[in-house]
């Protein structure tokens, strides 16, 4: 029902969020969204809450559905109704409702780097709302995307297509140089925060979770920004070492300023491992 309604135009959203924001806020919450609540409610996408052993937050809007509970935040799903010209979006909540200035930074920071990529023409989701009562973003919903870590994992699995991965590295490559030769620093480069965009073939690659991103144009932040994706990459995907050349190769060659990025990857590989000696 829910993909009945988002190709007949009701707007599908995901957004992300604190985790856990005290929701007695919702009436100001509400308002603040206007044009949203007046859409109609919520659609729930396929039924039932995804977490099991802890009772999810309530979402900061009726109707949305939990769809990943991250470290930082909550990810919800819901479509809404009505025809609106509203596309398909994903909200997402921040902090711990405490208070939350760190939690509304991140939010504020993750709106701002995705409006800067989506500027420079850099694929990142549209920042539809940001609501400062619930500390929350209402992004463009990558439909039917995954991570790249996900790909990664089945392409393994599934024991071919080394080629396959080969390319997409050397596509990261090219995304990540176009996105530091704006000075964006993501802050938690991850496969798990690369979408991969339908058809898979294609590799089309979307960035996303820019809760911890800055502006610098300092070779020093982009190479401590490759080594936390390089880091990621032999923790989370252990034989992939060629994909991960492919990837530094093809940033090398597409960033007009990688030279004195990867001198500094080296420097912060080399303090990385004098770190590990000493322990
Ligand atoms: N715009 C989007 N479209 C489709 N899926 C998304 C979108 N944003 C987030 N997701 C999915 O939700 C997951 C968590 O989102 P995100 O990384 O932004 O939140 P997070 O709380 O910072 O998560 P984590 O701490 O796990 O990195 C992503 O890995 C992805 O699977
Ligand atoms: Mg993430």
């Amino acid at each position: 029902m829910a993909a009945a309604q988002a190709e007949a135009g009701g707007a599908h959203s995901v957004m992300a969020g604190a985790a856990g924001t005290a929701m007695g806020d919702l009436g100001a919450a509400g308002s603040a969204m206007g044009d949203f609540g007046a859409a109609g409610p919520l659609m729930d996408g396929a039924g039932a809450a995804v977490v099991a052993e802890e009772p999810p937050p309530p979402p900061p809007l009726p109707g949305l559905r939990l769809v990943q509970q991250g470290a930082e935040a909550h990810v919800y799903r819901g479509l809404s109704s009505g025809g609106r010209p509203w596309p398909s979006s994903r909200p997402k909540r921040y902090g711990t409702g405490a208070g939350g200035a760190a939690e509304r930074r991140r939010m504020a920071q993750e709106a701002r780097s995705l409006l800067r990529c989506r500027r420079a023409g850099i694929p990142a989701p549209v920042v539809y709302f940001v609501d400062y009562v619930t500390n929350s973003i209402y992004l463009e919903d990558i439909v039917d995307s995954i991570t790249v870590q996900d790909h990664i994992y089945s392409v393994q699995k599934s024991g071919n297509d080394t080629d396959g991965l080969h390319k997409l590295g050397e596509k990261m490559g090219e995304l990540l140089a176009r996105m530091h030769d704006e000075d964006i620093i993501h802050g938690d480069l991850t496969t798990a925060n690369l979408l991969l965009r339908p058809p898979m073939e294609k590799l089309d690659l979307v960035l996303i979770d820019f809760g911890l991103s800055f502006i610098s144009g300092l070779p020093e932040d982009k190479g401590v920004d490759l080594y936390v994706l390089e880091k990621a990459f032999i923790s989370t995907h252990p034989d992939t070492e060629t994909m991960f050349k492919a990837l530094l190769k093809s940033y090398a060659a597409a960033s007009k300023k990688s030279g004195p990025v990867i001198k500094k990857l080296d420097e912060v590989r080399l303090r990385g491992r004098k770190r590990s000696m000493i322990g």
